[in-house]
């Protein structure tokens, strides 16, 4: 039998106060036993829940729960302890420590723990339904999202408030299977180079306007955050956006109009086994750009006369030679799906993410997406889901292909 992917990894097992807290403990069994090592990191609450002899007697760990010893004085260091882990998982998560995590209220040693952690963090809420339903809780919970954290949605079902609803802690089982498949999909791109645009484009009509686009790029980085947590090497060609990595794996170019994507993407792509073009580049520049600020007083009604910008999907897909696959996306208001297809074919593309205006949390400046990943196999529609999520969902699809 194949190891688990677990084996030898370091996981910081967080518990909170909550009835689910029982769970946890075989959580920690199923851990150990696929041979991770784990530390349990409980609140004040949770001990009133399960006992740290139960989960260190499994971790065969002392339990950490305050910042220090009381008999010894000996300082339990959270930043050694988010530097240790290759992940982070918090099941039981309860509203009030989903609260503070949202808001960095770092007053138990789990959330110091958590706002230290260099790896990725799983969070499994479990709660009542009315305050699994609360604008407070689904608040912070996106905003956990929005940190790059992935949650484990709770389950609907019978509640320990004797209630039935959303609220139940995912099972152990599943849980396991969720980061198995984490560890499973890291490093299973090493040494492959990666290409990703992201963000508008602008292009100038004098030295203080522009014709850009809504485009927030939050996609392209997320898609360029999963292929390098997967081990790539990833160039990120950015339009301007607000949004930023963290990720010191992923090297930005920042650049400002269509053609200046174009020569940086025409510099990495002969070298790229992955190419996606998750840029909105703007169709049309102005033929000349002003010099000086075109003045309302001076003028009649100004005339900007466009001109076509170079299609930079097109451009690489003409170039593409075998092996390397070329990704697009579309975003669509109407026939959404021929629109797709269209342009799989007119760029050379592989594949391409089809995104429609008409569904709800998709498209610009969300931090959600509802995609159809399109290829000359057919097509496979995926529900809503973070961008995050939905970045792994794209960058398994191109693996499936490499
Ligand atoms: N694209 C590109 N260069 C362009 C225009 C688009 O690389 N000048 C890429 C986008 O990054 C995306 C795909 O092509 O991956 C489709 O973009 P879209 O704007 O939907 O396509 P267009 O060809 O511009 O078609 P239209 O605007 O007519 O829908």
């Amino acid at each position: 039998m194949n190891p688990s992917p677990l084996a030898g990894k370091h996981i910081v097992l967080g518990i909170c106060g909550g009835i689910a807290a029982y769970k946890s403990v075989s959580l920690l069994r199923l851990l150990i036993k696929a041979g991770a090592e784990v530390q349990v990191v409980i609140t004040p609450a949770g001990k009133q829940f399960i006992t740290p002899v139960t989960l260190s007697s499994l971790s065969q760990k002392p339990v950490v729960s305050e910042f220090f010893t009381a008999n010894t004085g000996e300082w339990h260091s959270h930043v050694d302890l988010g530097l240790w882990a290759d992940c982070m998982v918090i099941a039981p998560a309860t509203a009030s420590t989903i609260g503070k995590m949202a808001h960095g209220v770092a007053d138990n040693m789990l959330v110091t723990t958590y706002l230290s952690a260099k790896s990725h963090v799983f969070v499994a809420p479990a709660m009542d339904l009315d305050m699994m339903a609360h604008p407070s809780t689904t608040a912070n919970i996106e905003l956990l999202r929005s940190y790059g954290n992935t949650i484990i949605e709770p389950e609907t079902g019978y509640l320990a408030s004797g209630l039935t609803g959303k609220g139940r802690m995912e099972e152990p089982e599943n849980i396991v299977k969720v980061l198995e498949g984490y560890f499973a999909r890291s490093l299973t791109l090493a040494g492959k180079r990666v290409l990703v645009t992201a963000g508008p484009t602008y292009e100038k009509i004098d030295p203080v306007r522009f014709i850009g686009n809504y485009s927030s790029g939050k996609m392209g980085y997320a898609l360029a955050e999963e292929c390098a947590a997967r081990g790539a090497e990833v160039t990120l060609v950015s339009g301007p956006v607000s949004v930023t990595t963290k990720d010191p794996r992923v090297k930005v170019v920042k650049v400002e109009s269509a053609r200046e994507m174009l020569a940086e993407c025409e510099k990495a792509f002969p070298a790229s086994d992955i190419s996606i073009m998750c840029a909105a580049v703007a169709d049309y520049a102005p033929a000349a750009v002003a010099d000086r600020k075109i003045k309302r007083e001076h003028s009649e009604v100004p005339v900007i006369e466009l001109v076509k910008n170079p299609d930079i999907a097109a451009t690489l897909g003409a170039r593409k030679k075998p092996g390397q696959i070329l990704a697009g996306f579309a975003l669509e208001t109407d026939n959404e799906a021929s629109n797709a297809v269209e342009k799989l074919e007119r760029k050379n593309l592989d594949l391409i993410v089809l995104n429609s205006m008409r569904d709800k949390g998709a498209g610009f400046g969300t931090d959600t997406n509802k995609i159809t990943i399109i290829d000359r196999e057919g097509s496979h529609p995926y529900p809503l889901k973070s961008k995050t999520e939905v970045a792994a969902d794209i960058v398994d699809s191109i693996q499936s292909r490499l």
